[in-house]
């Protein structure tokens, strides 16, 4: 009886693959780390959009406003890594500003996941003027690096 057609290394071929260490992945294009970045954003709008409408009582969901608040957290966990350099051309708007002022860009985008933790800790406590506030909070942290690294919408 034939055991196996993997030689050894057949195998170790196929577990390189499979496990694809980073270095052995080709590099991103950056038109793809842009539609990446471009399709979160708009996924953290998504949520932003569907708090709005419960934080104003416009609709009514049990449960739902914690829901948006902890996909929020996460989602804002991190978004300088939505940032590779590189990333700066095309179909983008993305500002340059971004990577000559990165610092600064990062304090934007820790200034917003502090305040996404802080409106998930209000909806945890269901103190209605606490949620208010820091959903305001938020909307202003998102509004503060739109403003000063994101294309102008015509
Ligand atoms: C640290 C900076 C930063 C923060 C914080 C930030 N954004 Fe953005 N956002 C950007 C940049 C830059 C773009 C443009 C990305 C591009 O076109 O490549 C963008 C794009 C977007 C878009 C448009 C996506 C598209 O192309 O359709 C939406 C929607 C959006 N952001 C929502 C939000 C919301 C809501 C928040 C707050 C919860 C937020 N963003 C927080 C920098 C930020």
């Amino acid at each position: 009886m034939k055991t196996s057609n993997l030689s050894p290394l057949r195998l170790l071929f196929v577990s390189l693959v499979l496990v694809s260490p980073p270095w052995l992945l080709a590099e991103e294009d950056p038109e793809d780390q842009i539609k990446y970045r471009q399709n979160y954003m708009k996924a953290i709008g998504g949520h932003m959009g569907s708090a709005n409408q419960l934080v104003r009582g416009k609709v009514d969901r049990q449960g739902h406003l914690m829901r948006h608040a902890t996909a929020l957290t996460q989602l804002t966990k991190d978004l300088p890594v939505l940032f590779p350099e590189g990333s700066d051309f095309g179909e983008t708007d993305a500002k340059e500003e971004i990577w000559s002022d990165w610092e600064a860009f990062e304090q934007a985008a820790n200034k917003t996941s502090k305040a996404s933790a802080a409106f998930a800790n209000a909806v945890q406590s269901g103190n209605g003027d606490a949620i208010n506030e820091h959903f305001k909070d938020l909307g202003e942290a998102c509004k503060g690096c739109h403003k000063k690294y994101r294309e102008e919408e015509e």
